[in-house]
């Protein structure tokens, strides 16, 4: 039986949950995978939390120098975040011969050229599952299971902490405020929330994942992106009224035209399956030219979820050492000069206004769109207070530069009070 030994860096809720996985079960992976797991170092500094999960004092590194000079570890698991002690203790890991599994998002989407060319380099390896969706084993999807496909669609909820807030505001018909400071309370968002509700975690994923989907490098600049502190309960309730859910989607597409990718609140029918991942879940579509759509479902966060993956990372490169796998495409920190993208969007859009109750409104507007080349294809009027009425319009597939040139046109309007929302659908 293969002797393995793993050290692990932070043991906060990720690392908790990895190290019980770890502990709890290495009689089972003894059995089933023919692998003799030990957690043999932890770099922790709040030495009571690590005595309080059962690791051992003599486990407990004080330094990364300690950790990284241990005979006995194998693979170094990170997962104490952020981006510059985390960078520096990988390559310092890497460059001590040790495989790397790491959560870190941020970490891989900005610096993965750099820990791939060191890894590749000393014959390492580093993998990172449980960076993107949480338990949900998207990326070994994406490698090891997708490949006879070319991928020409992947889209999703990637970040629980929105899909939960958007989901209470919708049933609970609260402010995005409210609902924020319920879920800061909680624990589901953070403090500091703007790395999730700003749609920086969804960027930070979609760049991963879109890369190795497209087998081209896809940073975070390439990426579109717009967070939902602007998504009112209004809009939420209007859009229910007509048949949608609003989602944060990270969106990528591979087509003729080039690759378009974007991170926005997006109207999903009720009617697809996006629409019923509710909470903190979590969802990827993905659709492969042999395979057609696939779509994968389940935890995008928490000690157990993300800990499952970060395990699996571990028996994957116990099984591979030696023949670790790295992306084929070129990993540098831009897209190569032939990739092209697409920057302007075509969707259907939801646009909803305030405007004067007055005769011949309707058709002032609808000549705007028209003179654009756009399709109106629902349109809906609503009495509101005296003398004024709400207009939901539902644009048939538009550039997004007609629909801005259209706004603009009809802010000048005086019948217009307010244009209150503008929106992208997804079918
Ligand atoms: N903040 C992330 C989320 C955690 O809400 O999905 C998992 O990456």
């Amino acid at each position: 039986m293969k002797k393995v030994g793993v050290a692990i860096l932070g043991l906060g809720v990720v690392g908790g949950g990895t190290y019980k996985i770890l502990t709890d079960n290495k009689e089972y992976f003894k059995s089933t995978q023919n692998l003799d797991i030990t957690v043999e170092s932890v770099l922790e500094l709040n030495k009571e939390r690590a005595l309080s999960l059962g690791v051992p004092e003599s486990a407990i590194a004080s330094s990364i120098a300690e950790v990284v000079s241990n005979p006995n570890v194998d693979i170094v698991v990170e997962v104490i975040g952020g981006v510059k002690v985390a960078r520096d203790f990988v390559l310092q890991a890497i460059s001590s011969g040790k495989s790397v599994v790491t959560s870190n998002k941020e970490l891989v989407a900005k610096y993965c050229h750099e820990l791939e060319a060191a890894a590749k380099k000393m014959n390492v390896g580093l993998y990172f599952e449980a960076s993107c969706v949480g338990g949900v084993p998207i990326i070994r999807t994406l490698i090891d299971g997708m490949q006879a496909n070319k991928i020409t669609v992947l889209k999703g909820i990637v970040n629980g902490t929105t899909n939960y807030i958007l989901t209470k505001m919708s049933q609970d018909g609260a402010d995005y405020q409210d609902v924020l400071k319920e879920a800061q309370k909680l624990g589901y968002a953070e403090a500091n929330p703007t790395a999730d509700v700003e749609g920086f975690d969804s960027t930070y994923k979609l760049s991963i994942l879109s890369s190795l989907a497209f087998n081209k490098k896809v940073t975070i600049d390439n990426i579109h992106r717009e967070g939902i502190t602007g998504i009112t309960k209004e809009d939420i309730a209007y859009a229910k009224k007509s048949g949608f859910a609003i989602k944060l989607l990270a969106i990528a597409k591979n087509g003729p035209q080039g690759i378009e990718v974007r991170v926005n609140p997006t109207l999903v029918p009720l009617s697809n399956p996006l629409a019923t991942v509710n909470d903190s879940f979590n969802a990827v579509f993905l659709t492969g030219d042999s395979v057609d759509d696939i779509m994968l479902y389940g935890r995008g966060a928490g000690a157990l979820p993300t800990g499952s993956a970060i395990v699996s990372d571990v028996i994957y490169a116990a099984k591979h050492a030696g023949d670790y796998y790295y992306a084929p495409f070129k990993n540098s920190d831009t897209a190569e000069k032939t990739t092209k993208f697409v920057t302007d969007f075509s969707s259907k859009y939801f646009i909803r206004m305030r405007l004067k109750n007055i005769v011949g409104v309707l058709s002032k507007l609808t000549s705007v769109f028209s003179k654009n080349g756009i399709n109106l294809t629902y349109v809906k009027q609503n009495a509101m207070e005296e003398g004024v009425v709400e207009l939901i319009l539902i644009t048939d597939i538009s550039s997004e530069s007609s629909i801005n040139k259209s706004i603009e046109k009809i802010k000048t309007f005086d019948e217009v009070n307010s244009v209150e929302s503008v929106l992208r659908v997804e079918d």
